[in-house]
């Protein structure tokens, strides 16, 4: 992000207001250090250019803090950084739609917020249905269930870029971090795939011991979809409002996860499990997890030969 910032922000978009917008940003503290780099890079970008502070040059920031309105805005603002040099906002509401007035902002972000549908496809729910879904997510062995799932998150986020673009000055950048899949390589291939398969496994473990009831379990399907890379970019460059300046795959040192059934199944619990408490209670979710840990330690040789899913930065700007 800092180098996309130190070569495709424009810096005569900044006359005396730098402004940042991160979209989903939870209660924190992620949002907190994402927006500091990216002020940050845009403080080292000014220095560089001009020879100046942006601060002595009277140049302010802002972040707009963006979630759905659940979201817990009072830690977030309870737990802003002491010190910080921005001022802030709240924008409560979903980023399926217009949230801000035009140009409000110059650099937009969503971290591991771009996964998302507005709801889950037409007939996943439905018994009678040729699409219905009794796993929790598309895992892949269903074309037809992966299908309804794309065709629901490409016209999603093809609403997600129309209002960005809206709302973005002209010229200005959008980073979208987040989790997806290599063409070609089902999700169920995929460590994430296969821990998403242990937490419905383990489900359907407790409806059969009576700790939950069968229905309930196959009633949940997760508003989500992890779209393969070629996916991304055909929605992007459909939607047509943004160039694609960058696409890269974010590599980590230790792996896309740590292998570790304890860790993997913390991992996952943080992930998924405020999704998992709103359908079935706190109780359930917890004995969920405990399951998973036990079923990653019982098929660890399937993580371990699992393919590698992706974790990606996409950098655009406005056209
Ligand atoms: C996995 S969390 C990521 C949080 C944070 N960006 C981070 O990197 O830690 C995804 C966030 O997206 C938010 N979100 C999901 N759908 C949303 C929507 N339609 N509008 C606004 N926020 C949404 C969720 O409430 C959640 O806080």
């Amino acid at each position: 992000m800092s180098e996309a910032i130190s070569t495709k922000l424009n810096l005569d978009l900044i006359s005396d207001r730098l402004c940042v917008a991160d979209f989903g940003c939870a209660s924190g503290p992620n949002t907190f250090v994402a927006v500091q780099n990216i002020i940050e890079a845009v403080e080292d970008k000014y220095r560089n250019e001009t020879g100046q502070n942006a601060a002595d040059n009277n140049v302010e920031f802002q972040v707009l803090f963006n979630d759905s309105t659940t979201n817990d805005f009072n830690t977030l603002f309870q737990t802003l950084p002491p010190g910080r040099n921005y001022y802030t906002s709240g924008v409560p509401g979903s980023f399926f739609n217009r949230v801000l007035p035009k140009h409000s902002f110059h650099i937009g972000v969503f971290n591991y917020s771009f996964h998302f549908t507005s709801r889950i496809p037409n007939g996943i729910m439905e018994r009678d249905s040729p699409l219905w879904n009794r796993d929790m997510h598309c895992t892949g062995f269903n074309e037809a269930v992966k299908k309804a799932y794309l065709d629901q998150y490409s016209a999603d986020t093809n609403n997600v870029l129309d209002a960005r673009a809206e709302e973005l000055v002209p010229g200005g950048l959008l980073f979208l971090s987040g989790s997806g899949l290599r063409d070609g390589v089902k999700m169920s291939e995929t460590v994430k795939g296969i821990m998403m398969d242990f937490i419905g496994a383990s489900l359907n473990d407790l409806a059969q011991h009576g700790v939950i009831n069968q229905d309930k379990v196959d009633s949940f399907n997760i508003p989500l979809y992890f779209a393969e890379e070629s996916e991304l970019r055909q929605i992007i460059e459909e939607n047509g409002k943004f160039t694609i300046e960058a696409f890269e795959e974010i590599i980590h040192a230790n792996g896309e996860f740590p292998l570790d059934p304890k860790i993997l199944a913390v991992s996952f619990r943080s992930f998924f499990g405020a999704l998992l408490s709103a359908h079935f209670g706190v109780d359930t979710m917890r004995k969920v997890f405990e399951l998973v840990e036990v079923k990653a330690r019982e098929e660890f040789s399937r993580i371990q030969n699992a393919k590698p899913g992706l974790q990606y930065l996409i950098v655009l700007s406005k056209k």
